[in-house]
């Protein structure tokens, strides 16, 4: 546990005591001490006794004898805290002999349904798909590491009456042409083809109408072509996935079809729970709180005019038997923000209906765009949207690049490697080390610098700890005394003990860039340190001591790192 939060505990019930209520005791780093509390100005105000009076009261009471050197009160108010060296020597030491480096798995593991990725069938996956892959993908990791059971549920766009005229443009093609232009993953040409047609021609309008029906009504031969469609689809995006380095698999293809007969059902309960009002022909419910900016109620369409089911229905389905047959309590759906009403009134009807009851929960994670460096929308240098593998080689090829000049001493192979792990984690980094509310901007300068808050940065980081290692022929020892003389020792043991805090952090809210904020100060403490204090030249005890602060940083950075999703190359 790190010491904001032990300390907080302690301090807690002496503040509690003081007040006659509970109080957040606002505990934080100082430049005067190790950590300080200010919350007995804030408190004094409340009870109208002076600050300084309260803060000795607290601390009077607080238990801090096994934790601190030095607790008293300073300025105006606040209380000052310094840690002894034995409890953060002891912190350090439980943390090294812990293979899960302080953060423990969780006790009551939950089934949680992470709904990420979700390109379409027969389209190209654009910048917004990446974002929902590598966001939904470090969600996966985080929960499957913390001990939950997790379904990864890729909800593949493979249904609905785009189908009709997908599927003839196959058959005008031939099936062995159409399969070899998807499996180049050439599938936004494919798709532009089909929709050409469709605007152009009745006569393929009217085929690709009748073909939605024969695919609806099961024809035999349309799902056989339907099938192929979807199948070499699938392939070309697990191909990505592969390069992406996501743990996405051929398993966890959730696609929208596969909700397909529970469409009617879902509405047919709505109706039974009496919750479906009919507009414009359309089936509807008005979840309780959704309304447009004139304040009028607005609908979610459950079934359209025309008797089929869409989007929303599915969502409903999909989620029905999340939590229903699943059995998940914690369901979270990695989309873009732009799909956050759709969301909130998914969410709404399923409460409605009891389909999302407590203790099974929902959250949008939602997310921004994407920009190019001149701050728009990003677009290719022919004006079209981005592919994205062309995205991805262009960083794997950059990044080669960039290795090869820095290190002309790798063989090819290797620097291909280095180069795939520097490239691929750059773009998955600088992803999830962004706010994802907001846009981010892919920048490549920036993104591939070995300086920022970058992966580079952090991978190099944990290639020179790597590198110290392999110098000094052995690994540290765990029991080994931890230095903490000098400040930049103190320092970095302080970062490495906060790593539990900002995981159980980033297990609530999700957000991933508290997660990279803390691994960058992390390897900036390590840098600090190790240009301070020599590690292999020491003298002993020191010497082990050191090595055993930058093995436990190298192992946080390692484990921190594969989280996101990103890899540790041992030399760069
Ligand atoms: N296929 C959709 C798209 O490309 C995303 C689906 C998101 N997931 C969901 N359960 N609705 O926009």
């Amino acid at each position: 546990m790190d010491c904001e939060k032990l300390l907080t505990d302690r301090l807690a019930p002496a503040f509690a005591a003081v007040a006659g209520g509970p109080v957040d005791p606002v505990v934080r780093r100082s430049q005067r001490a190790d950590f300080q509390s200010d919350a007995a100005l804030a408190l004094a105000r409340r009870l109208g006794r002076p600050p300084r009076e309260i803060a000795a009261a607290v601390l009077d009471r607080a238990e801090l004898g096994d934790l601190c050197a030095v607790a008293e009160v300073s300025g105006p108010g606040f209380v000052n805290l310094t840690i002894s060296d034995a409890a953060l020597a002891r912190m350090v030491t439980a943390l090294a002999g812990d293979p899960r480096l302080g953060v423990p798995a969780v006790a009551g593991p939950e089934t949680v349904v992470v709904d990420y990725s979700a390109p379409n069938v027969a389209k190209e996956m654009h910048v917004g798909h990446l974002r929902s892959t590598v966001i939904g993908d470090a969600v996966a990791r985080l929960l499957a590491w913390r001990g939950h059971r997790v379904v990864r549920a890729n909800h593949l766009g493979d249904w609905g009456t785009p189908f009709g005229m997908l599927i003839e443009h196959l058959v005008d093609l031939g099936e062995a042409e159409a399969a070899e232009e998807l499996s180049m993953g050439d599938l936004d040409s494919f798709y532009r083809a089909a929709r050409a047609k469709f605007d152009a021609d009745e006569g393929f309008r009217d085929r690709s109408r009748r073909r939605v029906v024969a695919l609806q009504g099961g024809d035999a031969t349309t799902l056989r072509l339907w099938r192929l469609l979807v199948q070499q689809s699938e392939r070309y995006f697990l191909t990505v996935y592969d390069l992406l380095d996501v743990t996405l698999t051929a398993r966890d293809f959730r696609g929208e079809s596969s909700y397909h007969q529970l469409l009617a059902p879902v509405v047919d309960e709505l109706d039974r729970l009496g919750l479906l009002r009919e507009s414009a022909g359309a089936a509807c419910v008005f979840p309780p709180g959704s309304v447009g900016r004139d304040g009028a109620p607005l609908p979610l369409i459950v079934r359209k005019s025309d008797g089929g089911y869409g989007y929303p229905a599915t969502d409903l389905a999909a989620l029905r038997q999340r939590t229903g047959e699943l059995g998940a309590t914690r369901l979270v759906y990695v989309v873009g923000l732009p799909q956050r009403r759709h969301f909130e009134m998914v969410f709404g009807v399923a409460r409605q209906a009891g389909w999302l009851a407590p203790p099974a929960r929902a959250e949008h994670v939602g997310f921004g765009s994407i920009l190019g460096a001149d701050g728009r929308m990003l677009r290719s240098r022919a004006g079209g949207s981005v592919k994205l593998v062309a995205l991805l080689a262009e960083a794997v090829s950059r990044a080669t690049a960039l290795t090869r000049e820095r290190n002309p001493e790798l063989d090819a192979a290797e620097a291909a490697e280095v180069g795939r792990a520097v490239g691929i984690g750059a773009v998955k980094y600088a992803d999830l080390a962004s706010d994802r509310h907001r846009d981010h901007v892919l920048d490549w300068e920036r993104m591939l610098s070995l300086d920022g808050n970058t992966a580079p940065y952090l991978q190099y980081a944990y290639s020179r700890i790597r590198s110290i290692f392999r110098r000094a022929g052995a690994a540290a020892r765990p029991e080994a005394p931890v230095p903490l003389a000098e400040p930049a020792e103190r320092a970095l043991a302080f970062e490495l003990v906060g790593f539990a805090t900002v995981v159980a952090e980033v297990e609530r809210t999700l957000e991933f860039h508290h997660l990279a904020g803390y691994l960058h100060r992390l390897a900036t403490s390590f840098n600090a340190f190790y240009e301070r204090c020599p590690v292999l030249r020491a003298e002993q005890p020191v010497r082990d001591g050191r090595l055993l602060l930058a093995e436990l940083t190298g192992r946080v950075l390692r484990q921190g790192l594969d989280l996101l999703g990103i890899r540790t190359p041992e030399r760069m």
